[in-house]
C-alpha cells in the first residue's frame, strides 16, 4: 500500500493509519522515562520506608538506626558512601606513619573495605586481596618503603624480632626439672612456676625477683647481720640497709665495747666497705643475676660506687601483629619455645618464628589448616 512520497494520496493515507495519532516513540521514551523516575527515585524518596527499597538489602545491625537516613552516608543517593561521612561518626587510626605524612598516594575509601547494604555480613573484611593489593608490590604504594612486599601467608617474611638485649643473668636449662636450693623447698619447675597468667588471660606477669627467684636465692651477706634481708632492687637503699644493721651488731657486740668511739666508728665503716663490697661483686650476691660495674678511686674512704645495670625484661616482642596466649592455651607452652628448655643464657630469643605458626595458620583454602587471611594476626587501624 505504499505510494510514493510527496504525493496528496499518500498524505492522507498516513493520516488514516492509528499511529499518526499517537505520540511519536521518541515522545513515549521521555515520558516513560519521566514517569518511571518518579515510581522509583522521587517518590521512594518521600519516604522513609520507601527509601530503603532503593538499597538493594538493609545495612548492617550496627547502623540500623540510620538505615533510612542514607545522607549520614551518602552525600548525594547517586554517589558511593563518603569518607567524611563515615568520619563523623568514626574515629579511627590511620593505618601506618606512613598514611598521616602523606606519603602514601592511593589511600582507600572507607567503603572500599566496608561494604554496606548486605545485611548481617560482617562490616569488617576478611579478604586478604583487600591488603595484598597493596603489600604485593609495597614499593609502588610507597617508594622508600624498607618493608618487604607480602602475596599471601605461604610466602610470608620471616618475622622481624627485635634483638634480645636481656642484661639478665638467666639460664632456663637450669632452671627446669627437679631443683633444690639450700634452704629452700625442693620443688619441680616448669614453665607455669615462674610464667604466671596474667588476668586478661593473654599474657604473663612481668617476672619479679620477689615473686620467682627470692625463695632460692635469697640475698645475705655477712653472718653477723645474717636476720636482716638485704632489700632488692635499689643499690642505694641496699647500702643503707647494710650499713644500719652492721652499725647495730656492733654497738650491741660485747667486745666493741672496749674499743674507744672512734676506733668503733673507723671498724664499723671499714667492714661495712667490706661487707658492701662482697654483697655487689662476689658471685652469690647481686653479681650472680646482674652485671654489676664498680667505680671510684681503689682505697678510697668512701663506699665505692656500684652500678647495678636494670634488667630489660621485655613482655611484648611483636608490635605490628597480634598474638593472644590465651586463645594458645591448648598447645603445650615447648611446641611454640622450641628452644627454651635447652636455652643457657638469657640473651637467647625464644619467640617462635614463622614455621611454628605455619603448622596451624595457613592462607584461607587450604586444607586441614586453620584459615588466616591477613586480618587473622594484623589490624589495619593502628591504635595511635
Ligand atoms: C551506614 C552507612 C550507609 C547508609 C546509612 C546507607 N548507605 Fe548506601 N551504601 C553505603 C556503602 C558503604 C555503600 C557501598 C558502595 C560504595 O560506596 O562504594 C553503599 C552503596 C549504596 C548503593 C549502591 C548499590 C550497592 O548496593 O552497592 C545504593 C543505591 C545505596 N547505597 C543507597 C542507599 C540508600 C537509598 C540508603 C538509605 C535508605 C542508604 N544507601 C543508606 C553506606 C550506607
Ligand atoms: C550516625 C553515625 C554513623 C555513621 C555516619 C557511620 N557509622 Fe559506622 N557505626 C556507628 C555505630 C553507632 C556503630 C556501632 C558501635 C560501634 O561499633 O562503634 C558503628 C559500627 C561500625 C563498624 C564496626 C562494625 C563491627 O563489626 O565492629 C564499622 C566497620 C563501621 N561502623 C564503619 C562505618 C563506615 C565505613 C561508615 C561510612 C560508610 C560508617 N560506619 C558510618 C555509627 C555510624
Ligand atoms: C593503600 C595501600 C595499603 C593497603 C590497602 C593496606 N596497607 Fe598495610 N601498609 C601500607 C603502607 C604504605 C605501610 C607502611 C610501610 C612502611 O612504613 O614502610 C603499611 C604497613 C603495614 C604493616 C606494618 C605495620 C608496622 O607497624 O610496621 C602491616 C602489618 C600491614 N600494613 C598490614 C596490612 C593489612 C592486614 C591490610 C589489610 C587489612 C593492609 N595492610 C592494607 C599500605 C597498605
Ligand atoms: C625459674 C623461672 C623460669 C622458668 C621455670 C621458666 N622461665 Fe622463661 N623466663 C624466665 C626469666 C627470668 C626470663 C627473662 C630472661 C630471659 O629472657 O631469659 C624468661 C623469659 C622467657 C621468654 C621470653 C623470651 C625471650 O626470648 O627472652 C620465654 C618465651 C620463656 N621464658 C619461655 C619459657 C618456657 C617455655 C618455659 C618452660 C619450658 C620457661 N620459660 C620456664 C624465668 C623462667
Ligand atoms: C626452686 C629454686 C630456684 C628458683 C625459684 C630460682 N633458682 Fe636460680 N638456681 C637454683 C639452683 C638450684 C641453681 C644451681 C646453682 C646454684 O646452686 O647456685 C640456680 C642457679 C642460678 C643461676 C646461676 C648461678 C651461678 O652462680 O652460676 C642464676 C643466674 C640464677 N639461678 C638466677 C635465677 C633467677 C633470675 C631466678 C628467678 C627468675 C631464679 N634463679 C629462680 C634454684 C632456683
Ligand atoms: C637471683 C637473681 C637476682 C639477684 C641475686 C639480684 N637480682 Fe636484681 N633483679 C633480678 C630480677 C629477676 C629483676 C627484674 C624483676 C624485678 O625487678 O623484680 C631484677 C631487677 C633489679 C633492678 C631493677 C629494678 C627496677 O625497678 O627496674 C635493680 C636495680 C636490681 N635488680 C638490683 C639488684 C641488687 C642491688 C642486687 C644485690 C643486692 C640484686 N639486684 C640481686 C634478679 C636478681
Ligand atoms: C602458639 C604458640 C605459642 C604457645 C603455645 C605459647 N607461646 Fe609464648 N609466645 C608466643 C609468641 C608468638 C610470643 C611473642 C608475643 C609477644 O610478646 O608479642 C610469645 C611470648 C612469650 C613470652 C614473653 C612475653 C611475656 O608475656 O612475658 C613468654 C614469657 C611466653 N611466651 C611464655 C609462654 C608459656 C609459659 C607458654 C605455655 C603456658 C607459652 N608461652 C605458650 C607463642 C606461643
Ligand atoms: C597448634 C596450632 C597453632 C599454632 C602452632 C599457632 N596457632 Fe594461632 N591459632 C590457633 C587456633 C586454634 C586459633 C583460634 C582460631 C579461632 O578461634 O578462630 C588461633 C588463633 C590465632 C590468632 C587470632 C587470635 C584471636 O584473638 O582470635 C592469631 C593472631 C594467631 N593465632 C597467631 C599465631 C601466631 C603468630 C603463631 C605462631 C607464633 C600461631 N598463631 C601458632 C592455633 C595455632
Ligand atoms: C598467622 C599470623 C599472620 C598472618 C596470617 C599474616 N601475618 Fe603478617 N606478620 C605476622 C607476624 C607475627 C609479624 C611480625 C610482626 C612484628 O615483627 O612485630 C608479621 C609481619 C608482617 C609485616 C611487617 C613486615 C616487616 O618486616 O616489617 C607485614 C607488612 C605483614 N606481616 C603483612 C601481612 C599480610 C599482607 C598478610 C596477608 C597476606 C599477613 N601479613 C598475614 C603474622 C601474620
Ligand atoms: C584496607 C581496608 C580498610 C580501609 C580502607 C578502612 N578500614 Fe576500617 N577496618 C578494617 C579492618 C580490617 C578492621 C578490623 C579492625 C582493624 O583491623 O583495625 C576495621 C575496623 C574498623 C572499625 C571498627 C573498629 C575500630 O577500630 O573502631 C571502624 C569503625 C572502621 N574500621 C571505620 C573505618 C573508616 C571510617 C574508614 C575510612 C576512613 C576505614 N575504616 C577504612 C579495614 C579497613
Amino acid at each position: 500500500m505504499s505510494t510514493p512520497p510527496g504525493d496528496k494520496r499518500h498524505e492522507l493515507e498516513r493520516r488514516l493509519t492509528v499511529g499518526y495519532h499517537l505520540p511519536s516513540l521518541a515522545f513515549i521514551t521521555v515520558v516513560a522515562g519521566a514517569i518511571s523516575a518518579a515510581a522509583f527515585i522521587v517518590w521512594p524518596l518521600t519516604s522513609a520506608t520507601r527509601r530503603s527499597a532503593l538499597a538493594a538489602e538493609p545495612v548492617s545491625n550496627h547502623h540500623r538506626m540510620i538505615a533510612n537516613a542514607c545522607e549520614r552516608c551518602h552525600d548525594t543517593l547517586f554517589t558511593g558512601a563518603s569518607d567524611s561521612r563515615c568520619l563523623s561518626c568514626h574515629t579511627v587510626g590511620s593505618h601506618a606513619r606512613a598514611f598521616t605524612s602523606k606519603k602514601v598516594q592511593a589511600v582507600d575509601r572507607c567503603a572500599s573495605c566496608h561494604k554496606e547494604h548486605h545485611g548481617q555480613r560482617s562490616l569488617v573484611p576478611a579478604d586478604s586481596p583487600l591488603c595484598t593489593k597493596c603489600h604485593s608490590q609495597i614499593a609502588k604504594v610507597l617508594p622508600e618503603t624498607r618493608q618487604p612486599s607480602v602475596n599471601d601467608f605461604a610466602h610470608h617474611p620471616e618475622f622481624a624480632l627485635p634483638p634480645d638485649t636481656g642484661l639478665l643473668k638467666f639460664s632456663h636449662a637450669e632452671h627446669l626439672g627437679n631443683l633444690q636450693k639450700e634452704g629452700a623447698a625442693p620443688e619441680t619447675l616448669t614453665c607455669g612456676t615462674c610464667h604466671v597468667r596474667a588476668a586478661d588471660g593473654k599474657s604473663f606477669t612481668p617476672i619479679a625477683f620477689a615473686r620467682n627467684c627470692q625463695r632460692c636465692h635469697r640475698l645475705q651477706a655477712d653472718p653477723r647481720i645474717k636476720g636482716t634481708p638485704i632489700p632488692h632492687g635499689n643499690v642505694e637503699h641496699a647500702i643503707e640497709v647494710i650499713r644500719a644493721a652492721l652499725a647495730e651488731f656492733y654497738l650491741n657486740a660485747p667486745e666493741g665495747g672496749h674499743d674507744s668511739a672512734a676506733k668503733l666508728r673507723e671498724r664499723v665503716a671499714s667492714e661495712t666497705r667490706d661487707i658492701i663490697d662482697g654483697v655487689f661483686t662476689e658471685q652469690d650476691g647481686c653479681k650472680r643475676c646482674h652485671e654489676v660495674t664498680v667505680t671510684g678511686t681503689p682505697g678510697s674512704p668512701d663506699v665505692k660506687q656500684y652500678n647495678v645495670e636494670p634488667p630489660l625484661l621485655r613482655t611484648h616482642w611483636l608490635s605490628a601483629a597480634l598474638f593472644d596466649h590465651g586463645v594458645h592455651r591448648q598447645t603445650a607452652c615447648e611446641q611454640c619455645h622450641t628452644r627454651a628448655r635447652g636455652s643457657t643464657t638469657a640473651s637467647d630469643l625464644l619467640i617462635p618464628g614463622i614455621a611454628v605458626c605455619r603448622d596451624c595458620h595457613a592462607d584461607p583454602g587450604t586444607p586441614d589448616k586453620l584459615e588466616s587471611p591477613c586480618v587473622e594476626c594484623h589490624v589495619y587501624h593502628s591504635k595511635e
